[in-house]
């Protein structure tokens, strides 16, 4: 109708229709596909629930195998991509590697650029499910010096993920089924998230046709931004911080609320969730588990949990509905797995890429039109011409 709406941060804009990620932000409730996110935690696996995401519903033992060996036969990435990984400097973080040798993935696949039916999707996205992780183990085992690996066909997707990662040269790795059963679950609750600026980020690019690795390529460099998938590396830097600051949390929670100070209580607020975040309290109970089984006694756990306990009684976070979401635990399990902090927004993105697959599935086989959205000009109305010498 020619009438514009100004939506900054596209607070109250819905910008699509989809069947993938139910959410409900005052109940706290959070659903992949009609199953809820508790359940799927608890009794599903991470390929399980990346397969439902993606097609709707539940695999059956069949459907789940065929999909499991179908990405393995994906996986292989062709040898020059490790020259590509080789000219990045070691300090380069591990989301930008990651993000370019995504998009890098299309010079080497070009069949994955014009999929335009479900089998050229298919084959699209079995290969992406494929070498993801394995440029995620690479961009870690990059940073540490450590050869490149494949880990092993015969292990399970998240086993093999880490495998990947960890397998040190002529060692065998023995994988802790702690370890295994917290991978899964950290990303079974990241998996999907509906709207969000990653994935919002992924369907735009996606709407131009580009194709399925640049797209998702967009959605990592999207992610890694602090106030979304980077805040899980920012929680676990403020921590430290509060703990070399000799504890003083007080301290922080007085910076988080001074409007001079640009500091934000990292890890806390959400854009949807207005009472709790229904994933946050999956991962408070699993930090706790994970720490204690492991026998990890970590200093950092306790200054977490005082944050929060101030956080949760203090008015400022109170009256803006401030809770600790997905990111404020997550961290914390990541290192007692031994993962470095400058990996775990990666691991974030590993655990988001079957949503964002979904996501362009969808917004391909609905047919959306491109993103484009429009805006209020507020600039200078027209001015003549001025020749630079006479400005
Ligand atoms: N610490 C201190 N104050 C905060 C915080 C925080 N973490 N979050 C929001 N506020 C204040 C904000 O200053 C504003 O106050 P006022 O009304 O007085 O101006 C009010 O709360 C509303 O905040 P907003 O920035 O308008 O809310 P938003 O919906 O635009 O932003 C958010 C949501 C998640 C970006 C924000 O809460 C934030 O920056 N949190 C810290 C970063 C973080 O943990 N991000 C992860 C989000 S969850 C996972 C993900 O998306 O990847």
């Amino acid at each position: 109708n020619g009438i514009i709406t100004i939506d900054p941060g596209y607070k109250n804009t819905g910008a699509c229709l989809s069947g993938i990620t139910f959410l409900n932000g005052e109940k706290g409730i959070l659903r992949y596909r009609g199953y809820s996110i508790e359940e799927l935690a608890e009794k599903a696996d991470f390929l399980e629930v990346a397969y439902a995401l993606i097609f709707g519903d539940l695999p059956t033992t069949d459907q789940l195998a065929q999909f499991h060996s179908d990405i393995r036969e994906k996986a292989i990435i062709d040898d020059d991509v490790k020259k590509i990984l080789d000219a990045f400097p070691k300090v380069a973080h591990p989301m930008g590697v990651l993000s370019s040798l995504t998009s890098a993935l299309t010079a080497f696949n070009p069949s994955s650029v014009n999929v335009d039916s479900e089998e050229e999707m298919y084959r699209a996205i079995v290969k992406i499910m494929g070498k993801f992780p394995v440029l995620v183990a690479w961009a870690m085992r990059k940073k540490q010096g450590l050869p490149l690996s494949y880990g092993s066909n015969s292990l399970g997707y998240v086993e093999n993920v880490l495998t990947m990662m960890f397998q040190r040269p002529d060692e065998e790795y023995v994988i802790n089924p702690i370890i295994k059963d917290a991978l899964d679950k950290l990303l079974i609750l990241h998996a999907d998230h509906e709207q969000n600026c990653s994935t919002s980020t992924v369907r735009i690019v996606g709407s131009s046709h580009a194709g399925l690795f640049p797209s998702l390529s967009a959605g990592i460099s999207a992610l890694w931004g602090p106030l979304h998938g980077g805040a899980n590396q920012a929680v676990l830097e403020m921590l430290e911080a509060i703990k070399e600051d000799g504890g003083d949390t007080k301290k922080y929670m007085a910076k988080a609320k001074d409007k001079n100070d640009p500091f934000r209580l990292m890890g806390f607020g959400h854009r949807v969730y207005k009472n709790f975040d229904p994933r946050a309290k999956i991962i408070k109970k699993a930090a706790d588990q994970v720490l204690n089984d492991l026998g990890v006694e970590d200093p950092i756990l306790e200054i977490a949990k005082g944050l929060e306990q101030e956080a949760l009684n203090d008015p400022y976070f109170v009256d803006r509905k401030l809770y600790p979401n997905v990111d404020f635990y997550s961290g914390i399990i990541y290192r007692a797995m031994g993962i470095p902090v400058e990996m775990f927004t990666v691991m974030f993105a590993l655990g988001r890429l079957p949503g964002w697959i979904a996501q362009w599935r969808e917004m391909r086989l609905n047919k959306e039109p491109i993103g484009r959205p429009r805006q209020i000009y507020t600039g200078e109305n027209h001015r003549a011409f001025t020749e630079i010498k006479k400005r």
